[in-house]
């Protein structure tokens, strides 16, 4: 597959132009890569009004994934979701509806700021699960609500796979979706890779009429390159407004070197990756049956990720993360209760071998029976946006008892806010938000 964004950088750089342009640093090192670090010059094309070069390589990403339009992001996921949730926005009111999302609960921040922003009436889906992080849709679950909602909303959205590898029934979800006139939307920034499993398990692929994906999750892109996919069952409007869309939210100085990044992947993922990644997902799951031999008790069905629920081998998540760190291995993210490793092809059986040595060096202990705080329903006082354009201040989590919540307060990994902003802070919220280390809260003054 050709890679019309690295051959143009190639070909400029070669040439040792006189750099009359941005950016400031004219090509000289300072950091390492600036010689391929350009800007929107003639011939390089506009992202978001792509005609050249970067138009042809998103075609490449968009034959490579099956979808009817796949375009970039330099900006993650988090610039794809604003753009898709302004497009669901502008589509229910371009068709007289509301604009109405129902959304599972372990949506990412950027979910919550981007309606709230939006001005979208968020309903969201608590599901079956107890974890912050995950929130079991079940296709019966789904219809169920569906059925007797108030309003029906314009679209459902979904993250899969969520931080603990859970993968939902996409398929059963779009065909639920289906039945009820709903979009399906999902947030796939963990799983960008699953197009390419021998059983295809990307969202588009199950029905999802349109989804974001972080290349830079699981596939070797710079951090920041992202897709935004729509299907060819999504309305012609998605199409015909994503550009717009991304543009709105988006810096008008995009990396180049992210789109060479993910132009280059493009010729990754054609040459042979699909054989590669299999083969690597089998590494992975006799890697997952050596640990639960060893007593390791693992959640998801992701392939790629090891997820450790750790107290029952005798440690908090913490514990074992930093047992790893000192073994000189970093895991993506740890809480009380879980230990998330996330895998990629370029960690090679070398590293599944270092991996599986370090994970079975730790003896196992007697078990932690402390559960975490199921997180209580949330109390809405005031809309979230109300809540996000409140005058608010900093105060330490023991004295907001309460309060109202003005913004979601919750770092990356794994970003998933524990209360909704405009809720009241109940007393069983402010020990949620103790049990995951939240000392400081934004609430409305
Ligand atoms: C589920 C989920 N969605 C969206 C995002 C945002 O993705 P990005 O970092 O590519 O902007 C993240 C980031 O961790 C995430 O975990």
């Amino acid at each position: 597959m050709n890679t019309p964004i690295c051959d143009f950088v190639r070909e400029y750089e070669k040439k040792h132009t006189l750099r009359l342009h941005m950016p400031g640093h004219k090509g000289e090192e300072l950091l390492g890569p600036e010689k391929y670090d350009i800007t929107e010059i003639d011939g390089a094309d506009v992202l978001y009004r792509a005609n050249g070069i970067i138009a042809e390589s998103q075609k490449n990403a968009s034959v490579l994934f099956g979808s009817k339009k796949t375009l970039y992001s330099t900006e993650g996921s988090s610039l794809c979701i604003r753009a898709m949730l302004f497009l669901v926005k502008a589509y229910a009111v371009k068709n007289g509806r509301g604009a109405v999302i129902a959304a599972g609960r372990n949506a990412h921040k950027v979910f919550m700021t981007a309606a709230a922003l939006l001005d979208i009436d968020v309903r969201w889906l608590k599901g079956n699960s107890r974890e912050i992080l995950s929130c079991e849709i079940t296709a019966e679950y789904l219809d169920r609500y569906l059925q007797s909602a108030d309003e029906k909303p314009a679209a459902v959205y979904i993250t899969s796979p969520d931080y603990l590898g859970n993968l939902s029934d996409i398929k059963g979800l779009a065909e639920v979706c289906g039945r009820h006139s709903v979009l399906l939307i999902v947030d796939n920034a963990h799983g960008a890779y699953l197009n390419f499993l021998d059983e295809n398990k990307h969202p588009l692929h199950l029905g999802a009429h349109m989804c974001c994906d972080s290349a830079h999750k699981t596939l070797p892109a710079l951090t920041g390159g992202a897709y935004l996919h729509i299907g060819e069952n999504a309305p012609v409007f998605f199409s015909e407004n994503a550009e717009n869309a991304l543009s709105m939210f988006s810096s008008t100085s995009p990396s180049y070197l992210i789109l060479q990044s993910l132009d280059k992947v493009n010729e990754y993922l054609a040459d042979g990756y699909k054989q590669k990644l299999n083969e690597f997902v089998r590494s992975v799951l006799q890697l997952k049956k050596k640990l639960q031999e060893n007593g390791y008790s693992l959640t998801g069905a992701e392939p790629l990720k090891i997820c450790i629920r750790t107290k029952p081998y005798g440690y908090t998540g913490e514990e074992l993360g930093n047992i790893l760190k000192e073994k000189n291995a970093v895991c993506e993210f740890y809480d009380k209760d879980f230990c998330v490793l996330m895998l990629s092809v370029q960690n090679g059986k070398e590293g599944i071998a270092e991996l599986e040595k370090i994970l079975c060096s730790v003896p196992k202990k007697e078990e932690i029976k402390a559960l975490p705080p199921e997180i209580p329903e949330g109390k809405s006082r005031i809309s979230m946006k109300e809540a996000l354009f409140s005058v608010s201040e900093y105060l330490p989590t023991q004295e907001c008892e309460g309060k109202i919540l003005a913004s979601p307060c919750v770092s990356c990994p794994p970003a998933v806010p524990i209360a909704v902003c405009g809720d009241v802070i109940t007393k069983e919220l402010t020990e949620c938000f103790k049990y995951y280390n939240i000392d400081t809260l934004c609430v409305v003054k």
